[in-house]
């Protein structure tokens, strides 16, 4: 029912020629894939040049961020219009980074899903908690809160078009993954909340995870009954690596 979605954040890692090799080895390997959703989310500098090349593939384009005004006086800003004319069908919002680093909050990323959806794009919202939020037992209480407010502008009819991405923050780019177990409890509440808040439509929603995910880790998430699919970062830098992941095929039993 819900169409399992993988996508590679490449954070502020390649420049255009390497996002094109990375292009050019990793488009064979996924050509046959029909049921899986695959999304590459290159630096800005790289989304014009990957878009080419992603031609009329399967590969979809997403951003990594947007502003959330369409166009004016804002030095250094991106509009979703802009990201539209490059070829791109998502942008990633609320990503832990840009709320611990840049001050993101979850207002800001309303307005920015608003102003994606407004120009045609799908946001790809991201919530989790930090180490210190989920030892204090606090984990429930933020994700609740992130979605609430990150949530708030999105228009009830496109609801279905929505991404989330849950990423624990202490699972990032450390190598700690949750356990199926924690990431199926953090995901069937993620659920429960888009359903009070969208109805039956929040069945039809895609919840990923992210956090260290990686080729010999994927098919145990996966096979989760709320995990619809994966943000990846670090191991979505080589081709052969995230080839493998958006296959999420079991690990041989012996490795
Ligand atoms: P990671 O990053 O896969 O390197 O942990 C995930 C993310 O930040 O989206």
């Amino acid at each position: 029912m819900r169409r399992p979605i993988l996508a590679a954040n490449w954070k502020m890692y390649k420049t255009v020629s390497e996002a094109l090799a990375f292009v050019e080895a990793f488009l064979p390997r996924v050509r046959d894939l029909e049921e899986v959703e695959v999304v590459l989310a290159p630096p800005f500098t790289a989304l014009e040049a990957v878009g080419d090349a992603l031609g009329g593939s399967v590969v979809k384009l997403a951003a990594q961020n947007v502003c959330a005004e369409s166009e004016g006086a804002y030095t250094g800003e991106i509009a979703p219009r802009m990201l539209a004319d490059v070829g791109c069908s998502y942008a990633i919002v609320g990503h832990s980074e840009r709320r611990q680093l840049y001050g993101e909050t979850d207002e800001g990323v309303a307005r920015k899903a608003e102003a994606l959806f407004a120009a045609g794009l799908r946001p790809i919202v991201c919530v989790g908690e930090t180490l210190a939020e989920r030892e204090a037992g606090r984990t429930f209480e933020v994700i609740e809160r992130q979605l609430a407010g990150s949530l708030a502008r999105v228009p009830e009819a496109r609801a279905e078009e929505l991404v989330l991405a849950y990423e624990p923050v202490w699972a990032i780019g450390t190598g700690r993954t949750a356990t199926p177990e924690i990431a199926q409890e953090v995901h069937a509440f993620v659920r429960e909340r888009l359903v009070k808040r969208f109805g039956e439509a929040a069945r039809r929603i895609r919840i990923q995870y992210g956090g260290s995910v990686k080729p010999d880790n994927v098919y145990a998430l996966m096979a989760l009954q709320d995990v619809d699919g994966a943000l990846v970062g670090g191991a979505s830098l080589d081709p052969a690596s995230f080839a493998r992941i958006v296959r999420f095929e079991r690990p041989e039993e012996n490795r």
